[in-house]
């Protein structure tokens, strides 16, 4: 599995053969201005809420690519009537795809769209693929139903907001990642605006000092698990 950060909260996964894209904010992030999404390959997106920072490109690269968005219903809906293919979730779903398996879990957060129109609930991921499994937790607060994870699922990577504002900061990341008991952690959702600027080293300190490994990816940057 090969995960590539793409600015913000953008991901693009790799499981085999299969591209999955989550979130992408490319055009309007002004840390990615250089980046073309037309050079992004994606069978899937995955949608974890429908706030502007998180589906400003979708339509553009579902269009081009023909690819599948999943996310919650209402999501799915919205661009459904756009014409574009989903795979709709809700909260507690899990569902096999040919990459491996997605299951929509909670988080606590907004999810109106840029218009103000009812995105549904917000929420992570957990991805099971390849032998390899990870969290990738969307805008939330820190919160209990996090240890609901690790009863059913032995991480490999937990992808957590650690921006603060937002979402969680720096602390509540780090007991995020007691919840569901994974200690390899990357952080995204900072620095992409003034509001969730962080200082790197502090953050990676803090984590370091409770035995955890925080990564954080340049742009275009990835890991391989
Ligand atoms: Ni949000
Ligand atoms: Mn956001």
């Amino acid at each position: 599995m090969k995960i590539t950060f793409y600015g913000h909260a953008s991901l693009g996964i790799q499981i085999g053969d299969v591209n999955i894209l989550v979130d992408p904010f490319i055009t309007g992030n002004p840390k990615t201005l250089h980046m073309a999404i037309d050079d992004l390959n994606a069978d899937y997106i995955l949608v974890t809420h429908a706030h502007q920072d998180h589906i400003l490109d979708v339509e553009a690269i579902a269009k081009r690519t023909g690819a599948i968005i999943i996310s919650n219903y209402e999501i799915v809906t919205h661009f459904g009537n756009l014409g574009l293919e989903g795979h709709p979730m809700n909260h507690g779903g899990q569902w096999s795809f040919d990459f491996g398996t997605v299951k929509y879990v909670n988080a606590i957060h907004t999810s109106s769209f840029p218009d103000g129109s009812y995105g549904g609930q917000p929420g992570g991921f957990i991805i099971e693929g390849e032998h390899k499994n990870i969290y990738i937790a969307g805008d939330t607060a820190l919160t209990f139903d996090m240890k609901l994870i690790p009863m059913q699922t032995k991480l490999d990577l937990a992808i957590l907001p650690i921006g603060d504002n937002f979402t969680m900061g720096i602390n509540d990341a780090i007991l995020a990642s007691d919840f569901v008991e994974c200690d390899k952690i990357l952080g995204y959702h900072f620095d992409t605006f003034g509001y969730i600027e962080i200082n790197h080293e502090e953050a990676k300190r803090k984590f370091f000092e409770k035995d955890k490994d925080l990564m954080l990816l340049n742009i275009g940057e990835f890991i391989e698990l």
